[in-house]
């Protein structure tokens, strides 16, 4: 068993699902009780994860120095890293910030946490402070050119310390340095280490449990057990369904039909943000599935709530709410036929519950519609079976369940719609604009075959305007981002290398045909420290 001390990252869980990916159990703890049950639990190893504070700043998470002298291997990683060396006797400022790719390069990798990792390779970053002196007894291992702590090792105390991220998808070799760390736990402690190869579903994350399932695990057994799961939580009630025609609703919705049977009743509420065509498409993936959902239009009143809106947390709740209060209504016309609705399920993934600061220590990076949009006193009562899995095991899932390849891997879609893709008040001209747009990046990306290479593509309407000339006459018009990006968990992100052949056709086409656009420009952002989506 290995705890995951979690100072507010992002990818803690991450962590923790790295962890169990390698085949030994993992728990999260919150740090101010982290001594206790490590004396209590006796773990065979500790990672301190990152966080959004700065160590020296007041009411900074932090965690009793003792942990230190257990004799417990320790990771720190990031704020973890910042923090061991903090109170250790190191110090920290505020460095040079980095956020995204940085070449490391190895100075020893012959020791048993450096095994089989090349000289140099690319890991990523997201820190604004730096450890600038180790404590007595640490040394060196690795660096980037902006970090010369970037890789460090206290033998004697067993500590190590990373200031980039292992855990993330595109950090090359962070498996490798992981699967090293956990050895280095277990060597000194054969005896002792945990090793399931099938990984474990129930771990807790500080009194919560979850369900996890590693992806490589991922076995009709195992979905077997998310059935039974639902089945249990629903009782002999009904339950309404939020689908949407993606793949995180569609596959909750047939996980809670293969449970529940007649009495889930799927509600696609088209609101006129989504693309074109989904609503044929949601009817089309349910009559699969066996079931017909219910279609409410409710566009014209999306419209009129959205007027003069142009706060993106704003928008994000008025839409999240919207959703919520058209539901309760559908369940209140259910109960008049004596119907009792009690659960609205909904397709939430990890990824939307940590943005929406889902853990203690975590920061708001923005409030998914599904969660952190979403009113206080509502009514119904949740039932999110996907809320810990990441969207590629979401994918896995699916794909044990039958669903057909194509639908798998066509690209995501954000439940506030394109509201979340015009900078500034969505107005139908705006929203005209969007959607001709985007069905010009999806149509030359179909035509090169690129579409399937990537895993998602979208125009911004920026809220920016410039000058361009148009047929000799001059024109001031709004400038589109375009956005292109691979991905698998969501949890990190790089731009997707396009030819530029590819990037001039979109470009043409948009300043071309769709009215109102004066320029198109290509987001070379890494996430982080960008998001997906612009707002
Ligand atoms: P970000 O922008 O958070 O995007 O890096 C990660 C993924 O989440 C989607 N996204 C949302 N999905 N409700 C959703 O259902 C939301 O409020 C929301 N915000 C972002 C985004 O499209 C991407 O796939």
């Amino acid at each position: 068993m290995i705890f995951a001390v979690d100072f507010g990252s992002q990818t803690t869980h991450l962590i923790s699902r790295r962890i169990r990916e390698l085949g030994v159990s993992a728990k999260i703890l919150h740090p101010e009780e982290a001594y206790a049950t490590v004396i209590k639990e006796k773990p065979k190893g500790l990672i301190f994860s990152g966080g959004p504070s700065s160590v020296y700043e007041k009411g900074a998470p932090t965690i009793d120095e003792r942990i230190f002298s257990l004799g417990i291997p320790i990771l720190g990683i990031c704020y973890g890293l910042q923090l061991t060396a903090y109170l250790l006797g190191g110090k920290v400022v505020s460095g040079k910030k980095e956020y995204g790719p940085a070449l490391l390069e190895i100075g020893n990798w012959k020791l048993e946490i450096t095994k089989d990792l090349p000289k140099s390779f690319v890991v990523w970053m997201s820190h604004g402070d730096e450890v600038i002196a180790l404590p007595k007894g640490f040394e060196v291992l690795g660096s980037t050119e902006h970090v010369p702590f970037a890789f460090v090792e206290d033998r004697k105390r067993r500590i190590i310390g990373l200031q980039f991220h292992p855990e993330v998808e595109h950090t090359e070799n962070g498996k490798q340095i992981l699967e090293n760390f956990l050895a280095f736990c277990e060597s000194r402690h054969p005896d002792q280490v945990v090793r399931r190869a099938e990984g474990s579903r129930d771990s807790s994350t500080s009194g919560r449990t979850v369900w996890c399932i590693p992806s490589l695990g991922m076995t009709n057994g195992e979905i077997e057990k998310i059935i039974g799961n639902i089945k249990e939580t629903v009782g002999n009630s009904y339950v309404i369904g939020a689908v949407s025609g993606g793949i995180d609703s569609t596959v909750a919705a047939t996980l809670t039909a293969k449970s529940i049977g007649k009495r889930f009743i799927p509600i696609y509420v088209d609101n006129g943000l989504m693309r074109k065509d989904t609503k044929e498409q949601v009817k089309k993936i349910f009559k699969n599935i066996g079931v017909i959902p219910m279609i409410v239009n409710r566009e014209e009143e999306m419209f009129n709530k959205l007027k003069n809106i142009t706060d993106s947390e704003e928008k994000r709740k008025i839409i999240g709410n919207f959703y919520i209060e058209i539901f309760e209504e559908e369940m209140q016309k259910l109960k008049a036929q004596n119907i009792q609705v009690e659960l609205l399920l909904q397709g939430t993934i990890y990824s939307d519950v940590i943005e929406s600061q889902g853990t203690k220590h975590a920061s708001l990076i923005k409030s998914h519609h599904n969660v952190g949009g979403l009113p206080k006193n509502m009514k119904l009562k949740l039932l999110e079976p996907l809320r810990f899995f990441y969207k590629d095991e979401v994918k896995q899932i699916g794909r044990v369940l039958g669903l057909p390849e194509e639908f798998i891997n066509r690209q995501p879609f954000p439940g506030p719609g394109y509201a979340i893709r015009i900078r500034g008040e969505v107005t139908r001209k705006r929203l005209e604009m969007e959607k001709q747009a985007d069905s010009i990046v999806l149509e030359v990306l179909r035509e090169t075959k690129i579409l399937n290479k990537i895993f998602l593509s979208f125009p911004v309407l920026t809220g920016a305007f410039s000058t361009s000339v148009k047929g000799d006459g001059r024109h001031f018009g709004e400038v589109v981002a375009i956005r292109i990006i691979e991905s698998k968990d969501l949890m990190t992100s790089n731009w997707a290398h396009v030819p530029y052949e590819v990037l001039q056709k979109i470009s043409s086409r948009i300043v071309n045909e769709v009215p109102n656009v004066s320029r198109v420009v290509y987001d070379i952002t890494t996430k982080p420290p960008a998001t997906m989506e612009w707002e």
